[in-house]
C-alpha cells in the first residue's frame, strides 16, 4: 500500500504468518526505469512468496520493469490496474486501464514473453457509475487470452469523477457477488477477493466461493489479525505465540538494519498497531513513536517497550490478590 508498506513492513508480517503472500505497493514503471530500482527492488528473502506490483501501460516499459522483477528473485508481477488516484490517471495506468482492455493484455503479453513468474492482475470491478459486470469480464477475457491467470479483484467500483483516494476506498459499494460470480463464470482462473474484510471468519466464507483473499488496511492496522492466518486457513501450526514472542522473533532484522544503518523507526513504525486493543497499548505505541526518534535508539528499546507494556497493563488490570 502506497505511503504506508515498505519492505520492513512486509518483513514484519512474514513474522505473522509464514503462509501469506505478500505484496509490494504499487511501484510505477517509471519510477523503476528512471529512478534508483535496486532500492524499490530490494527485499529479504525471507519475504518469500512475495509479489512485486507495477503500475505502468506501456507494454515495453511493463517488459523491461518485468525482467528486472523477475531477475531480482520476485514470485509474482501484479499489474495494478485498481488504483483510482488522480496522479495514476495522468500517467494512464491504474483503474483508468478498465477502459482498455486490449492495452491492459498487451502489457500483460509483454511482460509473460520475458519472464517465467506469473503475472497477475488487481482490479476493480467496474468504473464510475456502471454497475454492470462487463467490463470487468472483458478485461478478464483479454488479460487472460494474453496469459494472466490470476486476478485479485477490489470489489467496489472505482469512481474516477470527484472521489479522493480514500473516498474510492470506502464509498462505491462493496459488491461481492460479482466477485464472486466471476469464479463461476471462470472457473479456470484463481480469483482473489479484495475489500473491506476484516476477520479471518469473513476470509474463511469467501473461501467458499473464490479461490483466496487478500487483506489491505486490515493486515497493516491489525496486524495481529495476521497470527491466526497460518493455522485458520492452512492448517499450519501458528508462527508465533504471542505478540511478545512476535516482537522477540523481529529483533534480530531489526538489529540488523539498524546496524546497517536504517532508523529504528523504519522498522517501529510498522509495530505500533500490534498491541492493538490490548490495556497498555498506548504505552507500547507511545514508546515505539517517540522513543525510538532519540539518537542512538536500537533494538534493545522493543525489549523496554515491551516492558512498559506490561507495567501499564498492571497498572491498569490489578492483578488479583
Ligand atoms: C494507504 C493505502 C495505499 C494503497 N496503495 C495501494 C497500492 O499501492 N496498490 C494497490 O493495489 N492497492 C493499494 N491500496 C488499496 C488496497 O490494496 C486495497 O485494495 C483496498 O484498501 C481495499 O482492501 P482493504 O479493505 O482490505 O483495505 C491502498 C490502500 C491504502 C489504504
Amino acid at each position: 500500500m502506497l505511503d504506508l508498506t515498505d519492505r520492513h513492513a512486509r518483513r514484519f508480517l512474514r513474522v505473522l504468518s509464514r503462509r501469506a503472500r505478500l505484496y509490494t505497493e504499487m511501484i510505477t514503471t517509471g519510477a523503476l526505469l528512471f529512478g534508483d530500482a535496486d532500492r524499490f527492488l530490494r527485499f529479504d528473502p525471507a519475504e518469500h512468496p512475495v509479489a512485486l506490483q507495477l503500475g505502468g501501460s506501456e507494454p515495453a516499459d511493463l517488459a523491461r520493469c518485468a525482467r528486472l522483477a523477475a531477475d531480482a528473485g520476485y514470485d509474482e508481477i501484479n499489474l495494478n490496474v485498481g488504483c483510482p488516484s488522480d496522479r495514476v490517471q495522468s500517467g494512464r495506468f491504474g483503474a483508468c486501464l478498465m477502459a482498455e482492455p486490449a492495452r491492459v493484455a498487451d502489457g500483460v503479453a509483454a511482460m509473460r514473453a520475458v519472464c517465467d513468474i506469473p503475472v497477475t492482475v488487481k482490479t476493480r470491478i467496474g468504473i464510475d457509475r456502471d454497475e454492470s459486470a462487463e467490463r470487468l469480464h472483458t478485461l478478464v477475457e483479454a488479460t487472460s487470452a494474453a496469459g494472466c491467470d490470476t486476478f485479485i479483484v477490489h470489489a467496489r467500483n472505482a469512481w474516477l469523477d470527484g472521489l479522493s483516494p480514500k473516498e474510492n476506498r470506502e464509498i462505491p459499494p462493496l459488491r461481492y457477488g460479482v466477485v464472486h460470480q466471476l469464479k463461476r463464470d471462470r472457473p479456470d482462473l484463481t480469483i482473489i477477493v479484495n475489500g473491506g474484510i476484516r476477520t479471518l471468519d469473513e476470509c474463511r466464507d469467501h473461501l467458499l466461493a473464490v479461490d483466496g483473499v487478500m487483506l489491505g488496511r486490515e493486515a497493516y492496522y491489525n496486524p495481529w489479525l495476521m497470527a491466526g492466518v497460518d493455522e485458520a486457513l492452512y492448517g499450519d501450526p501458528a508462527p508465533v505465540e504471542s505478540r511478545a514472542d512476535a516482537v522477540r522473533q523481529f529483533m534480530p532484522y531489526v538489529a540488523a538494519e539498524v546496524a546497517a544503518g536504517t532508523p529504528l523507526t523504519a522498522m517501529t513504525r510498522h509495530m505500533l498497531a500490534l498491541m492493538l486493543g490490548l490495556p497498555g497499548a498506548r504505552a507500547w505505541r507511545r514508546t515505539l513513536s517517540e522513543d525510538a526518534r532519540a539518537p542512538g535508539a536500537g533494538v534493545d528499546l522493543l525489549e523496554s517497550a515491551l516492558v512498559r507494556l506490561e507495567e501499564a497493563r498492571a497498572a491498569i488490570v490489578p492483578r488479583a490478590a
